[in-house]
């Protein structure tokens, strides 16, 4: 692999030494970039010796340009690093700067960047950084969050950057699964590409009162992951969200909700410009009756509360109905009987499909990145091993891309 390997201003940069050394020992080509900033702290002779390459540090240096300019360079490499990566090199990151000639190969490229930053615990919590962090992260930035520990600057608290054989081992399992999903990409691409897909994803609250709510255990990570690989495989992707605290795939149409009633207005506003719309949901099944505009006094003479509770639209089973409706596909999430329990839902809902997925104590489902699944037509059987549900969301989109499922198939069963 080519590795563009970042770094700036420091006391961490030492580290990288390491990190340079490593990716050579493992075969891999390394040119390293400094800014001003990390020069200060290391001399690029060391990479230079370590990489076996003339460390790059400018933009307007026509010698340097001459060897491999500066889009070269970017195009040049298969990932770009950064370690350490500054708060400054963070917030230029963020706005898009090309004042030096690491920022500027960002710009420039439209490779992986991982960025594994260092600084003070203060810096790293300040509001300015956690928001770089996030808007890098939605763009598709991978980060290595620091570790907590010791700091140079004698404070304890998070900011140290990672150790290299860390950052070298993130770097390697990064690179693995992109190349799967390379190969996930091409075997779907060919169907899902052009196509519009609106997911539902996470729990649903339903409010008791101004305090309290009725909500379930859904992290929301599945539908998410659906979400990012339709995206990746070419598909326009609407995700309706529950309360759940992860960050949308880049590229995606993200709509928030918090209550069934508003996932369900969301799905009725959008679900006839879709060609599939996918359930992962965990939506709940009851709101209560009278909402409290105040919060409830608990009453010192009653030892039981009773609340009363009305159904909540089924939404998926509203879609299915639909005289022009999308695809539909719906999952399946059981604590017991899990495929009868299923195979029940895929007909009483009129589904194109399911997705029956084992839950609670002991199972990977809920809360977890870990999942095993099996898709249910009803003439098809196909079961996926436990795996991250990043890569489950790749593999149940190009199942049911071999599938060609037709919106309604189930009907007749
Ligand atoms: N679902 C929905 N609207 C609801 C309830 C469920 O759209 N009000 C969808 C879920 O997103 C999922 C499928 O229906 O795709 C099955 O959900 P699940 O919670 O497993 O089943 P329920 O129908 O709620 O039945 P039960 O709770 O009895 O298992």
């Amino acid at each position: 692999m080519k590795i563009l390997l970042g770094i700036t201003g420091g006391i961490a940069a030492y580290k990288s030494l390491e990190l340079t050394r490593l990716f050579i020992k493992a075969g891999h080509q390394v040119q390293v970039v400094m800014t001003a900033g990390a020069k200060a702290f290391i001399q690029p002779l060391s990479f230079q010796a370590l990489s076996g390459s003339p460390v790059r540090d400018s933009l307007f240096d026509c010698h340097q340009e001459a060897g491999m300019g500066h889009i070269e360079l970017a195009r040049w490499a298969d990932q770009i690093v950064i370690a350490p990566t500054s708060a400054e090199t963070l917030a230029k990151l963020r706005i898009g700067r090309a004042d030096n000639l690491l920022t500027t190969l960002c710009l420039a490229t439209d490779k992986p960047i991982m960025v594994v930053p260092a600084m003070n615990h203060l810096m790293w919590f300040n509001e300015a950084t956690q928001e770089n962090i996030q808007v890098l992260k939605q763009r598709g930035f991978e980060v290595l969050e620091p570790a907590v520990g010791e700091q140079a600057c004698g404070e304890v608290g998070a900011g140290r950057m990672l150790e290299p054989v860390a950052i070298f081992e993130q770097v390697m399992q990064a690179q693995k699964q992109r190349l799967q999903w390379e190969q996930d990409v091409l075997q779907g691409g060919a169907f899902w590409q052009g196509k519009s897909v609106l997911i539902t994803a996470g729990p649903t609250f339903e409010d008791i009162d101004p305090v309290r709510f009725i909500g379930n255990r859904s992290s929301g990570k599945m539908g998410f992951a659906l979400a990012e690989a339709a995206q990746k495989m070419g598909a326009k992707v609407t995700l309706v969200a529950g309360p759940v605290q992860i960050s949308s795939p880049p590229c995606v149409k993200r709509v928030d909700v918090r209550s069934a009633d508003q996932m369900f207005h969301a799905v009725q506003e959008h679900y006839k410009d879709n060609d599939f719309f996918i359930s992962a949901a965990a939506v709940a099944d009851f709101k209560v009756v009278h909402k409290s505009i105040q919060k409830l006094k608990k009453q010192a003479k009653e030892d039981i509360l009773s609340l009363s509770l009305v159904k909540n639209v089924d939404i998926i089973a509203w879609v299915a109905e639909q005289p022009k409706r999308p695809v539909v596909i719906g999952f399946a999430a059981e604590t017991e009987h899990v495929l009868g329990y299923a195979k029940a839902k895929l007909k009483q809902k009129k589904l194109d499909a399911i997705i029956a997925n084992e839950v609670g104590e002991g199972a990977k489902g809920f809360e977890s990145d870990q999942n095993s699944v099996t898709l249910i037509t009803k003439d098809s059987f196909f079961s996926f091993d436990e795996g991250s549900k990043k890569r489950l969301g790749f593999q149940l989109l190009n199942a049911i891309a071999s599938l060609n499922l037709r919106s309604g198939c189930v009907e007749s069963i």
